[in-house]
């Protein structure tokens, strides 16, 4: 049997998977925790990968890996491959008025123009979350690390670079030394950056230098005199195809016992990930709930939507992945479990117990500000309080409606770009409760598949692990390996319009 490993190294823990790469069949997996925060060590993803590895019975018999990741967190490297802070995340948002800076510069003054640039450009409006924002706030306000900076990599670049054996001079665990150069990354997480233009030369893809530039020139001269620009030289990884290898993996860290060793993939950005572990094609859907509250689609063609609530990005196969994205998802979830004291069957259970709309309770879940409607500093509002409504019921379903709202703003944002919907799935560990699935088919009215439970960040880049290997036999491009996704049931659609109508009054009101 020819084993391959998929990692999952997301905001809360590292997940591996090692699968069959002929059937897809689970073998084996392993996790381990990250840290809380929106910025982190990244020396806290190597523990954690190294830790999920073990638990997964270690990685020598794999024949290829490839690493899907949270997407756009800024990893800053200088000469000798050193971290020079800590990553700052997507879902941390001090880089809110970066955005606004870039914006407004790339208008020459006027936001709207800036905004539709940007879309036109790169398929995306920056907000905090993507990589560029961070760029510019270093330069603002901690110029030193920015001259430091040598090379800008992602979260998923970062970890593959490892895996390879590179990282700091003189570290163990780095034979292959600092070389940036090897650094690499795949269209999906590129895209992200705000500084990649998938669709560039024919649909290529080109980093656009002057846009890097923009956010980090004119740079005050720091000590060194160096200003950290993309014309002096900042290193970026080199964008791969999807079925091209990196390199090589250290055979320290996998495939010890392969003839050959195990081949790197490009691995992708975490939401491109899902997308080939379900297997999803233009025309399919799927809402997350994870850490952030996505709706994403594939289609052949990205959208540039200059209101900024679309993200334009790229699947990891060759196709464009749009997304809305709300950085208010499972912690609502969690948050309304502290409030009620219940576990997580407790709160479905109180919720369906609730009527719809929960007579009035509206809960708008801007509890970390949020990212789309773009309100970086916005807080919550639990609105519409009555003595009939004051119940632990009415206050779980109004949490439960609020969250999954705000995440059918976003599927109305794909249909107002003409993007085609034809096959809804909800993933992520709040899928499997019975109160979301049921509000679920209400505020988005369409029928919902759930499909069974699994990691599918993991399965996807262990698929595309697959593919790379599948590729790299034949010695061309192969097609993707034929792995199959079982959906545990589908529930019909069941529109109450109500729910989002009154959501949408208070919402307008804060
Ligand atoms: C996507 C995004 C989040 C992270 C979560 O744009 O910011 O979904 O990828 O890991």
């Amino acid at each position: 049997m020819t084993l391959v490993a998929g990692v999952d190294s997301s905001t809360q823990s590292c997940k591996i998977v090692i699968r069959d790469a002929d059937t897809g069949e689970l073998v084996r997996s392993g996790s381990a925790k990250h840290p809380d925060g929106t910025e982190v060590n990244p020396q806290f993803w190597w523990d954690a990968f190294l830790e999920a590895a073990k638990a997964a019975g270690g990685l020598d018999d794999v024949a290829a890996i490839s690493v899907g990741g949270q997407q756009h967190g800024m990893v800053v490297l200088d000469e000798g491959g050193n971290v020079i802070r800590d990553a700052l995340l997507w879902n941390d948002t001090r880089s809110a008025g970066a955005a606004e800076d870039l914006i407004k510069e790339l208008g020459g003054g006027d936001r709207a123009t800036g905004a539709q640039r940007f879309a036109d450009i790169v398929g995306s409006v920056p907000v905090a979350s993507l990589t560029i924002t961070k760029l510019r706030w270093l330069r603002d306000n901690e110029g030193p690390n920015a001259w430091k900076a040598a090379a800008v990599a992602l979260p998923h670049d970062w970890l593959s670079w490892r895996i390879a054996g590179y990282g700091p001079a003189g570290d163990p665990s780095a034979p292959n030394g600092p070389q940036l150069d090897k650094l690499f990354t795949d269209k999906s997480d590129a895209s992200g950056t705000g500084y990649y233009d998938a669709e560039a030369d024919g649909g290529k893809g080109a980093y656009r230098m002057d846009l890097l530039d923009l956010a980090l020139c004119p740079a005050p001269l720091g000590d060194s005199g160096k200003p950290a620009c993309g014309k002096c030289g900042l290193t970026l990884p080199r964008v791969l195809a999807p079925t091209e290898a990196g390199a090589v993996a250290n055979p320290a860290i996998a495939g010890k016992d392969v003839p050959g060793g195990a081949l790197i993939g490009p691995g992708a950005g975490d939401n491109a990930g899902a997308a080939i572990g379900l297997g999803m094609e233009p025309g399919d859907i799927a809402i997350s709930i994870g850490t952030s509250g996505v709706v994403s689609a594939v289609a052949p063609q990205r959208t540039h939507d200059g209101t900024g609530a679309i993200n334009g990005f790229a699947d990891a196969t060759g196709n464009a992945l749009m997304l809305a994205v709300t950085l208010n998802a499972a912690q609502v979830l969690d948050a309304a479990r502290k409030v009620l004291d219940a576990d997580f069957t407790q709160l479905s259970d109180l919720a369906l117990a609730a009527p719809t709309g929960a007579d009035g309770l509206v809960l708008v879940p801007y509890l970390q500000g949020e990212r789309t409607p773009n309100r970086p500093d916005a807080s919550g509002t639990l609105h519409g309080i009555r003595l009939k409504n004051m119940t632990q019921q009415h206050i779980a379903r109004a949490y439960i409606e609020g969250m999954l709202c705000g995440l059918a703003d976003g599927m109305d944002a794909l249909r107002a770009l003409n993007v085609p919907i034809e096959n809804v799935m909800l993933i992520g560990g709040a899928a499997q409760s019975p109160a979301v699935q049921e509000v679920a088919t209400q505020v988005f009215g369409l029928p919902i598949a759930i499909p069974e439970p699994g990691e599918y960040v993991a399965d996807g880049a262990a698929r595309q692990a697959a593919w790379v290997l599948a590729s790299a036999k034949a010695g061309t491009p192969a097609a993707p390996p034929a792995w199959s996704t079982k959906m545990s049931k589908t529930l019909p659609a069941n529109p109450k319009p109500v729910v989002r109508e009154q959501y949408a009054k208070v919402r307008d009101l804060t």
